[in-house]
C-alpha cells in the first residue's frame, strides 16, 4: 500500500513522476505528493485526494528539477489531509522523503526527537524517518541512513533525498521496492509499471538493502554497508498493457483479456514433488476463494487432504505443519503482508513452500523455496482482481492434476471464456434490474461455493453492496431468515451432482418471496422455470464448471457498480497491494 516513485536524470522530473504516480494510483489514493529539487531548493507540492485532482490544483507537471521523489497514500498513521500526504520535509528544509510500510515503533522515536526540539508537523509514523536522517546527518546521506535503520521497527521502503547531492538513497525492510536501470537515468519505484514506459531493466531490491541511484550508477549495499550485486532483469510486457486502452475501466478490460489468460495459464508448469504428508493452502481475500476451490479440487482429483486458512488466521496460530508438509501461497501481488508472513511461518516450521504468483520478482516470489507464475496478459492493474483470480483457480486444477501424476487439459476452454465474455450486454441488462438492492445473498455448493464467495466479494469492494455467500445446504440454518422481497438470491446451479439440491434450496427462498438469479447449464429449464433471471454456461464436465463461473459472476457485480457510478477501479478504503496487517 502506498507507492513510492523516484527519478535521477538529467529530464524535468515532475512531469516523470507525475505519470509515474498515475500508475501506481491503485496502490492508495488518499493523498498525492512530490518534491523536487532545483539549484539547492527542495520544492514539494502535496494535498490529499486522487492524482488527477491534486494535480489541476497543484499542477505537478510543472516543477523543474531533474531529479525527484513522489507519493501516493493509503492512509494509516493519521487522517488523508494534506498535512498528512508525503513527502515530508525535515526542519533545516535539505531532506525530504517517502516511504511505504509502517514505523511501529515511531511513537518511541517521537519522543525521542521531540525531546530534540523538533516540532512534527503531521501525524504520520513516517514523518519520524526524515527528522531521524537529519539529526545524524554528518555530510553523507548514505551514511545517515545507514545509522538509523537499527532504530526502526516495522516495515519500510523509504527513499530520501538532500539538497546538495543529486542520488536518491533508498531502503527495503518488508515493502516493495524495485531500481529501473535506464540512459543516463535510473528510477526507483513501488513496482515495474510506474516505470515501465522508461526502461524495461530492472533491480528487484531485496529485504535489508539500502541502495544509491545516481544519474548514472546503481550500488546496492546490506543493511550493514556491504555492497551486493544484483542482476539486472528484463521486464516482459510493455506499458500498452499497462493502459485501460480505450475502456471506461481497467476492470472491465481485464475480464476482457480472460479468453488470452486461459490460453497462457493452460502453459503453465508444475514440478514439484509430489508425494507430501499433507498440504496447506494458504491466500488472503479474493485469492483465498481460489485456494478453497483448490482445497476441493486437489482433494477430489488428487484425493490428498488439504487444509486452507487465509494468512491473517495462519500467521498467529501455531499451525499444525512440519518437514514433509506443502504450504501453497496463492498471491497476485506478491507482496501481501498476511501471505508473506505465512510463508516465513512455515518456512521456520521446516515445511515446503510453493507460491503461485502473479507479479515477477515480488517478495514472496523470492522467498518461496519454489514458485509458479500466473500467466494474466500483463499486470493486473484493477484492484478488484479478475484475471489474475481466473489463473489462480486454473493453477489450483494444474496443481490437482500434477499431484496425481496427469496433466490439466480443458478442451474449448478459450473459446467458452469468450462466448461468456461476449455475454456482457444482456448480463448488464439484468444487472440493471438488481443494481439498487443494498443486499444480496449468493449460495452454491461444494466446488462452486468458493466462487459464490468472490461473486459476494467482488459486489461487496466495487459495488458497495452488503453481499454474504453461502453454501447452499446452510441457508436454512440461519440465512434464510433474511431472504424476502427485498434480499435476492444469486444462486449458482450449473448441472452436476448438486444441482437437484440446489434447485431445492432455490424453491426455499422463491416461497420466501426472495428474487433469485441463477447462472446455470444451457438447456437446464427446471432451473430456468424457477429463477427470476438466468445466466447460462456452456456444458461440460461438473468438476469444470468453477473455471466459467467467475466471468459471469465478475461482469454481473461491474455493471452493477458502473450504474451505482462507483470508483470501480479505485474502490474506497481498499488498495490492491495491501502490505500492511
Ligand atoms: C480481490 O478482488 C481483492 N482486491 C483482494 O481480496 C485480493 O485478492 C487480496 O488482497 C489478496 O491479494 P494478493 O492476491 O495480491 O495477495
Amino acid at each position: 500500500m502506498c507507492g513510492i516513485l523516484g527519478y535521477v536524470g538529467s529530464k524535468q522530473a515532475g512531469p516523470i513522476i507525475l505519470k509515474g504516480l498515475r500508475q501506481l494510483e491503485y496502490r492508495g489514493y488518499d493523498s498525492v505528493g512530490i518534491a523536487t529539487i532545483d539549484h539547492g531548493r527542495i520544492e514539494l507540492r502535496k494535498d490529499a485526494g486522487r492524482v488527477d485532482a491534486v494535480e489541476k490544483k497543484l499542477h505537478f507537471g510543472d516543477m523543474i528539477g531533474v531529479y525527484g521523489i513522489g507519493h501516493t497514500r493509503w492512509a494509516t498513521h493519521g487522517p488523508p489531509v494534506q498535512k498528512n500526504a508525503h513527502p515530508f520535509v525535515d526542519e533545516s528544509g535539505k531532506f525530504v522523503l517517502i516511504h511505504n510500510g509502517i514505523i511501529e515503533n515511531y511513537l518511541e522515536l517521537k519522543e525521542v526527537l521531540r525531546a530534540q526540539g523538533v516540532a512534527f508537523s503531521s501525524d504520520t509514523d513516517s514523518e519520524v524517518l526524515v527528522h531521524l536522517i537529519a539529526k545524524v546527518y554528518r555530510g553523507d546521506l548514505l551514511k545517515a541512513v545507514f545509522s538509523i535503520l537499527p532504530r526502526l521497527q516495522g516495515a519500510y521502503a523509504l527513499c530520501v533525498l538532500h539538497t546538495d547531492s543529486r542520488e536518491i538513497i533508498c531502503a527495503r525492510n518488508g515493502s516493495p521496492l524495485i531500481v529501473g536501470v535506464g540512459n543516463g537515468e535510473n528510477f526507483v519505484a513501488s513496482d515495474v509499471s510506474a516505470l515501465v514506459e522508461h526502461t524495461r531493466r530492472v533491480i528487484y531490491v531485496r529485504d535489508f538493502e539500502v541502495v544509491r541511484v545516481g544519474e548514472h550508477e546503481v550500488t546496492c549495499f546490506t543493511f550493514e554497508g556491504k555492497p551486493v550485486a544484483h542482476e539486472v532483469k528484463e521486464v516482459s510486457w510493455n506499458i500498452e498493457q499497462a493502459q485501460k486502452q480505450g475502456h471506461k475501466h481497467f476492470m472491465f478490460k481485464e475480464i476482457l483479456e480472460q479468453d488470452k489468460v486461459v490460453e497462457e495459464s493452460l502453459k503453465v508448469v508444475f514440478s514439484c514433488a509430489r508425494s507430501w504428508n499433507r498440504i496447506h493452502i494458504v491466500a488472503c481475500g479474493g485469492a483465498s476463494y481460489a485456494g478453497l476451490l483448490g482445497k476441493y479440487i486437489i482433494e477430489e482429483v488428487a484425493r490428498i487432504p488439504v487444509s486452507f486458512e487465509v494468512g491473517s488466521e495462519f500467521r498467529y496460530r501455531k499451525p499444525l505443519i512440519g518437514k514433509g508438509d506443502l504450504v501453497v501461497v496463492i498471491s497476485q501481488s506478491g507482496e501481501t503482508a498476511d501471505t508473506l508472513a505465512a510463508v516465513r511461518l512455515a518456512k521456520e516450521c521446516g515445511a515446503h513452500t510453493l507460491g503461485i504468483i502473479n507479479v515477477v520478482g515480488s517478495t514472496m516470489a523470492r522467498e518461496v523455496d519454489e514458485v509458479v507464475y500466473t500467466r494474466t496478459n500483463g499486470p493486473e492493474i484493477s484492484v478488484a482482481s479478475t484475471k489474475a483470480f481466473l489463473a489462480q483457480c486454473i493453477a489450483m486444477y494444474q496443481l490437482a492434476y500434477h499431484l496425481k501424476g496427469g496433466v490439466f487439459e480443458f478442451a474449448g476452454f478459450g473459446g467458452y471464456i469468450k462466448s461468456l465474455i461476449e455475454l456482457s450486454e444482456s448480463i448488464k441488462l439484468v444487472a440493471q434490474r438488481y443494481a439498487l438492492y443494498p443486499n444480496f445473498i449468493f449460495i452454491g455448493r461444494n466446488r462452486n461455493f468458493p466462487l459464490a464467495l468472490e461473486g459476494a466479494l467482488k459486489l461487496k469492494e466495487i459495488a458497495y453492496i452488503h453481499a454474504e455467500a453461502y453454501q447452499g445446504g446452510e441457508l436454512k440454518h440461519g440465512p434464510l431468515a433474511l431472504v424476502c422481497e427485498e434480499m435476492p438470491t444469486f444462486a449458482i446451479c450449473p448441472q452436476d451432482e448438486f444441482h437437484d439440491k440446489m434447485l431445492s434450496n432455490i424453491q426455499e427462498v422463491k416461497a420466501r418471496r426472495g428474487r433469485v438469479v441463477a447462472l446455470g447449464t444451457a438447456g437446464d429449464t427446471k432451473l430456468a422455470g424457477l429463477a427470476d433471471d438466468i445466466f447460462y454456461l456452456p456444458a461440460v464436465d461438473a468438476l469444470l464448471y468453477p473455471l466459467l463461473e467467475s466471468v459471469v459472476l465478475h461482469l454481473f457485480a461491474y455493471h452493477i457498480a458502473d450504474m451505482r457510478e462507483c470508483d470501480i477501479d479505485k474502490p474506497r478504503n481498499l488498495a490492491k497491494s495491501v502490505t500492511v496487517e
